[in-house]
């Protein structure tokens, strides 16, 4: 029986999505330098609810000031962004959908004007001029990302997702050309590896067994091996208590770029592994009905959208109501986003990424 996109899906914590679409993490710089929620991030996602996400999750989320990586960046570092949060959670859940944060630091990726001190990083980085973390701090970041996660707790959401993808600073730990520590976090990826299985292990104890936990991973780039982040993958469902595994691909229809790994698509690679209960999702251009059900048949519990979603804010019921249905061709005018809901700063940030807004 294939996997229709309206289908529930049921967590391992108990929580329950309405269909199969999550909204993909996204950046999106609308809110307030101070990092609390602004109206037009509130409105931008309230939106993707009505549009029928099932789970809406927001941008990544700072964990602390220092790991600040955008302007604009909605922050989950201090008590004081709280009542911003319950706002968003409220108006996301009053559609049905489950309300996640992405909890995130960006560590040598933080610009440091941004942050107005040096960024910091596992080791010491020239390129970034990034300082070494010391074993107090490392010890202080965990505790900070597992005080995000009550905190959001606190705030309504229904749960959060670890930001171990794209460079930032949990990926720079897990990257053997970037973590060059001589102590238990550097080395072996059993010690790469720790300061990830601690934050898991932490928000559980912490937020308890009916709190949503997921894990957001990429298998490239960043010196990554396809096979150590497998193995991740792996210990996660064996090992510890999560919720669902999102796989962050960029493309879920390329070969792996490593040659080594070109025995399977890159998302076999993941398809293959023996997840037992957790479910697993991918992001990277879905961008049809068609898409989303090739990729559910692949064996993927849940689709993940991210440029589709800021196109058609209903991508959801569109694709529920006409399974062939294509989003509009890109470019598209800053007129069309700012009907789709996305303010000014967001249509600007969005001329970065290659052919979506048309040049003025
Ligand atoms: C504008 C923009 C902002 C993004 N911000 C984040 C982010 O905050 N956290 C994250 O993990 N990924 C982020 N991503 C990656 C997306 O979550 C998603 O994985 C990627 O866009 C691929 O999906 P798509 O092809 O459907 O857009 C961002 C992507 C875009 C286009």
């Amino acid at each position: 029986m294939p996997t229709l996109p309206d289908s529930p899906l049921h967590f391992p914590c108990g929580a329950v999505m309405k269909n199969r679409f999550m909204l993909a993490p996204l950046t999106n710089r609308q809110s307030h330098e101070d990092g609390q929620l602004s109206d037009e991030e509130l409105n931008w996602l309230t939106m993707r609810a009505e549009g029928g996400f099932g789970l809406v999750m927001t941008c990544a989320s700072h964990v602390q000031e220092v790991g600040k990586g955008f302007p604009g960046q909605l922050g989950i570092f201090s008590d004081r962004l709280i009542d911003g949060h319950k706002r968003l959670t409220t108006s996301i859940k009053k559609q049905g959908s489950l309300a996640v944060i992405q909890l995130h630091h960006a560590g040598m990726r933080s610009p440091a004007e941004l942050i107005h001190t040096q960024p910091v990083c596992p080791s010491d980085d020239e390129e970034t001029n990034a300082r070494a973390l010391t074993l107090e701090e490392v010890n202080q970041l965990r505790e900070d990302f597992i005080a995000a996660a009550v905190r959001a707790k606190t705030c309504g959401y229904d749960g959060v997702e670890v930001h171990g993808a794209h460079g930032y600073i949990l990926t720079q730990f897990l990257s053997p050309e970037i973590n060059k520590r001589m102590d238990e976090y550097g080395g072996s990826l059993s010690n790469r590896s720790r300061l990830l299985f601690e934050i898991v292990d932490g928000i559980r104890a912490t937020c308890g067994h009916d709190f949503l936990l997921g894990v957001r991973l990429s298998p490239e780039k960043f010196g990554l091996d396809i096979q150590e982040i497998r193995t991740i993958c792996q210990q996660l469902v064996d090992d510890h208590s999560i919720d669902f595994l999102d796989i962050s691909l960029w493309d879920c229809f390329k070969q792996p770029d490593d040659k080594r790994y070109q025995d399977k698509s890159l998302l076999e690679h993941f398809t293959s592994l023996d997840r037992k209960h957790v479910p697993l999702t991918v992001a990277g251009k879905i961008r049809s009905g068609k898409d989303v059900q090739a990729i559910l048949d692949s064996g993927v519990d849940f689709v993940t959208i991210g440029r589709s979603g800021i196109l058609h804010h209903d991508f959801p019921k569109r694709v529920i109501n006409n399974p062939d249905f294509e989003p509009v061709k890109t470019p598209v005018s800053k007129e069309y986003l700012f009907r789709e809901g996305l303010s000014e700063k967001f249509v600007d940030y969005m001329r970065r990424w290659p052919d979506f807004v048309m040049p003025e």
